[in-house]
């Protein structure tokens, strides 16, 4: 049976316990509206530890948008059944006061990985982040945590954040799980309109395109070619597409400027901002 948490000293005093008796543990942060993705994520924390800790907590301070944060959608209810099937052990749901007892104030600063794309479109999100990963880690202590490539740029800044403190937890990077026909899995595609959803696996149709076309264009016209590719599909507004080295996420001009690099995306489909990427190598 999962237990549900709602207090940090009810939680420590469980992990206390586990600890004491030599179990290993796997936590996976989420703001909840559970689906597929997240169950990857927990069956992986499941099958590598003894036990599996998740958090549910939609966090304010990283909402940069008031109606994305009111908008959110919240189904603790279907989502504690979803984690029954995993076997979820503990479920930790605190309130924000829980979590945000004292106004909160830390300033990160994580360089040039938090001036691009998410951290430029999104001012102060990456702290927001910070911000709660880290209370989370230091309440859990965790010896593996699990982090969707979905948020490429949020793992990245994860495993800085983790180096920068330290903390002593091994950061696990998780493939996009996509729906079957390709739209990556998000709680935010529940906002979405029937038309809406229809349209959606476009995003997905072009970054497969895309990342075949790195052997006859540069970074710089394969960005253009995909800017175009949108502009002909009235539902989508393009927040950026870039095309960037997978360690500090910069753009890339010359393909062999990087040993991996990707294709990100953000758009607005309606009212509604999607991200996804894809490995070009
Ligand atoms: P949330 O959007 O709920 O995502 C929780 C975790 O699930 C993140 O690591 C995210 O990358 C991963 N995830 C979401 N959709 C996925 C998909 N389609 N495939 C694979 N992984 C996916 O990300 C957050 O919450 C928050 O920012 C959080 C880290 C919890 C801090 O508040």
């Amino acid at each position: 049976m999962m237990k549900i948490i709602s207090t940090v000293i009810q939680l420590r005093s469980l992990i206390a316990d586990a600890r004491l008796s030599g179990k290993t543990i796997g936590f996976v942060p989420t703001m909840g509206a559970l689906h597929e993705g997240h169950l990857e994520l927990m069956r992986r924390a499941k099958r590598e530890n003894d036990l599996l800790v998740m958090s549910i907590f939609v966090n304010p301070i990283q909402f940069n948008n008031k109606e994305d944060l009111e908008k959110y959608p919240r189904t603790l209810e279907q989502d504690s059944s979803m984690l029954e099937t995993v076997g979820c052990d503990f479920l930790f749901a605190p309130d924000v006061k829980e979590m945000y007892p004292e106004p909160v104030n830390e300033q990160y600063d994580f360089g040039k990985l938090a001036d691009v794309m998410e951290g430029a479109s999104r001012p102060g999100h990456f702290n927001g982040v910070a911000i709660v990963v880290r209370k989370l880690l230091e309440i859990v202590e965790p010896d593996k945590a699990y982090f969707g490539e979905k948020d490429f740029q949020q793992l990245a800044i994860i495993q800085l954040l983790v180096k920068m403190i330290p903390l002593p937890v091994e950061i696990i990077p998780c493939p996009i799980v996509r729906e079957a026909d390709g739209l990556a899995m998000s709680s935010r595609n529940m906002r979405l309109t029937e038309n809406e959803r229809f349209v959606a696996p476009f995003i997905y149709q072009t970054l497969k395109q895309a990342v075949k076309l790195n052997t006859v264009l540069s970074p710089e016209e394969l960005k253009r070619w995909t800017s175009e590719k949108f502009k002909k599909r009235p539902e989508f507004k393009v927040d950026y597409i870039e095309i960037a080295e997978d360690q500090l996420l910069q753009p890339v001009t010359h393909w062999n400027d990087a040993n991996g690099v990707c294709i990100f995306v953000a758009v607005f489909l309606g009212n509604v901002r999607l991200i996804d990427n894809m490995r070009i190598f």
